[in-house]
């Protein structure tokens, strides 16, 4: 069975002191068994945050990480390091990366690979932009953003990989997709999958949906049937709102 996940994608939000507030409001919740929470908070703060949430059923992710091993990358952080505080989950592929700091599917293939390598959970973003909607090429697009940044993995490699569906135009915009809209490219993404690797890897994998998610439209959204849950910009930042978000599935 596929999980339900909901992750928090706080983008370079929270300082320490308002990072351990976040975290401290969240874990004062209960989390329904049933659901995987993740959040993603900035990188000087995930090693905090790790040892903030050890004993809580909370996963930490890292919003990034550099595809080389290690070496002269001024900036940048490596699978390694992030491992060694802890952090075994990375966002790879988020639009805005894409659109500002020119990462495109050849390089996300390098970075999933590395992540797989460092026996890491990826959770691989993806989406088209206006335009491409309005054009109708939306699942071309996405197709070839699957393709050429993630399809190079192997059957087993799946299970360390959960995708996350993001129409460009609704992030952070409060624009969504329809919940239909969600479902018929869910759906084509699945399909996409059992032609490339099987029917049981398309079934197993959690594909979330991210773009405006709130607490008024996650119900409808995550109760399609091939939404497993979402990525959560905007609305993780407020734990109340995050927290209805978690408890939005039926
Ligand atoms: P949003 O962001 O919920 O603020 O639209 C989603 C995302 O960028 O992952």
């Amino acid at each position: 069975m596929r999980k339900q996940i909901v992750a928090g994608n706080w983008k370079m939000n929270c300082d320490l002191a308002e990072t351990e507030a976040l975290l401290n409001a969240l874990k004062s919740q209960i989390i329904p068994e049933s659901t995987q929470v993740m959040v993603a908070p900035p990188y000087t703060n995930l090693q905090h945050a790790f040892q903030s949430v050890k004993d809580h059923p909370i996963t930490v992710a890292a919003q990034n990480m550099h595809q080389a091993e290690n070496g002269a990358y001024t900036g940048e952080v490596s699978a390694a390091m992030l491992k060694s505080v802890g952090i075994k989950h990375v966002i790879l592929g988020h639009s805005e990366r894409r659109a500002y700091f020119g990462e495109n599917n050849a390089l996300l293939a390098e970075k999933v690979a590395t992540a797989l390598r460092h026996d890491m959970t990826v959770i691989f973003c993806f989406g088209e932009e206006l335009t491409d909607r309005q054009h109708g090429r939306e699942f071309d697009v996405v197709k070839d953003q699957l393709k050429h940044g993630i399809f190079q993995i192997s059957e087993n490699d799946w299970k360390q990989v959960i995708l996350a569906y993001e129409p460009v135009w609704a992030i952070g915009t409060g624009e969504t997709a329809s919940p239909e809209q969600a479902q018929e490219m869910h759906a084509f993404i699945r399909r996409t999958i059992a032609e490339h690797f099987s029917e049981a890897t398309a079934k197993e994998v959690s594909i979330l949906y991210g773009g405006s998610v709130k607490p008024g439209n996650a119900t409808e959204i995550f109760g399609k049937e091939d939404v497993d849950g979402g990525l959560i910009g905007g609305a993780s930042l407020d734990a109340e709102s995050f927290m209805a978000i978690v408890n939005a599935f039926k």
